[in-house]
């Protein structure tokens, strides 16, 4: 054991043990419309919306309107029109009472999960839920149990072994880095057996799972709450809960992060509101069949069904090392896609996560189709 006390000493040997165990990560600049500059199968804007003119019009639009900042929290001067109707817009897209908006899908998942904890509550989280999520179950500090992913019965025994507490089941809709989605109506049907609130993650969800709530805003008979993201499919920045109006109200003045974080920028409020009026529109359905065609163009080649959910496809390696190594393989072929390793992944699972867009050309997807055949018979 070495001598830790010091800050250069500790500073050097958490950086050796992340070096040695090749799990380094670097950031690596991207300049957009560049000649030469790869082509990009590692990002989450699914539908290509960040460049779409309506979208970056709406944001620059709002930030004329209303300035580059929204100068403080909600519940101090932060509250800007735009919020309101963009919270009417998504509450009505989710069909829930009422919504409401963060700064980040990364702060409304902590912020709806702690607020919603407690002492007399118990969550059930699946095994494979973003960091997001696990963060908003630490910091709720509630007791919570790690349910094997998408199993319904582990679900089930959790759920049955904590039935005196107030319950929450976490998920994702669509499972980050495995793209493979989550029994969400049976999930839903356990819920409201157990009198349990269900939080859904739909941050992934823009090939569906799709659902509709009934008229007291529940699915299958249990309470929900639905988070989502602007940074995926609308192409800009900020997240968002849909649940009831109560619940809402209740977040209002338990959430630390709504409460304590300036509210959403005007431009990214801006941008979520093209992004939202162009999936709702008739192209929004033409890129979407673009998107799901070309994940049945490329999902088999990976050994995945051609109706594969979701437009995650993991190329998954095993070892650390291996995943730089495919990453750098794709690259020389002019494609990005980034070594994703633990701790985002479990050990011997490193992978690439191949991210498509609706975006994408036909000759793009026979690119990548092409060097994913070339490594597999590397
Ligand atoms: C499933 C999931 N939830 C939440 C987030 C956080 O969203 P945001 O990037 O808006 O903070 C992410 C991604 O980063 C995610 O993959």
């Amino acid at each position: 054991m070495g001598d830790y006390s010091t800050w250069e000493n500790w500073i050097a040997k958490i950086t050796g043990d992340l070096k040695s165990s090749r799990r380094w990560r670097q950031l690596y600049p991207i300049s957009r419309n560049q000649m030469n500059s790869p082509v990009i199968f590692a990002s989450n804007d699914y539908l290509g919306l960040t460049s779409h003119p309506i979208v970056k019009k709406s944001a620059i639009s709002a930030i004329e309107k209303y300035g580059s900042g929204s100068g403080a929290s909600r519940l101090v001067t932060g509250t800007l029109d735009i919020h309101i109707e963009l919270e009417k817009r998504l509450a009505e897209w989710k069909g829930s009472q009422s919504a409401l908006v963060f700064s980040s899908g990364y702060s409304a998942n902590v912020g709806v999960i702690s607020a919603l904890g407690g002492d007399d509550a118990f969550i059930v989280s699946d095994e494979l839920n973003h960091a997001s999520l696990i963060d908003g179950c630490r910091l709720s500090r509630t007791n919570f149990g790690v349910a094997k992913h998408c199993d319904l019965g582990d679900y089930e025994r959790l759920l049955g072994e904590n039935r005196e507490k107030r319950l929450i089941v976490v998920t994702d809709s669509v499972f980050s880095m495995d793209g493979d989605i989550a029994p969400l109506e049976e999930l839903a049907k356990l819920c409201a057996g157990f009198g349990a609130l269900l939080i859904v993650d739909e941050a992934h969800a823009v090939m569906g799972p799709y659902f509709n709530l009934d008229s007291e805003g529940k699915y299958f008979g249990a309470k929900i709450a639905r988070i989502g993201t602007f940074s995926k499919t609308l192409g800009s920045l900020g997240g968002f809960v849909a649940t009831t109006s109560e619940i809402c109200d209740l977040l209002v003045n338990r959430a630390r992060s709504f409460i304590f974080s300036t509210a959403l920028s005007p431009g990214d409020a801006g941008g979520a509101l093209g992004g939202l009026s162009v999936i709702q529109s008739e192209e929004g359905e033409t890129l979407l069949g673009n998107l799901r065609k070309n994940v049945e163009v490329v999902a088999p080649y990976l050994g995945l069904k051609s109706n594969h959910p979701s437009p995650i496809l993991p190329l998954i390696v095993g070892e650390e090392s291996l995943a730089i190594e495919a990453s750098k393989f794709f690259l020389n072929r002019g494609l990005l896609i980034t070594a994703i390793r633990p701790p985002t992944v479990a050990p011997m699972t490193s992978r690439l996560r191949i991210a498509l867009s609706a975006i994408h050309t036909s000759r793009e997807i026979e690119l990548l189709c092409l060097a994913i055949e070339e490594w597999l018979d590397r």
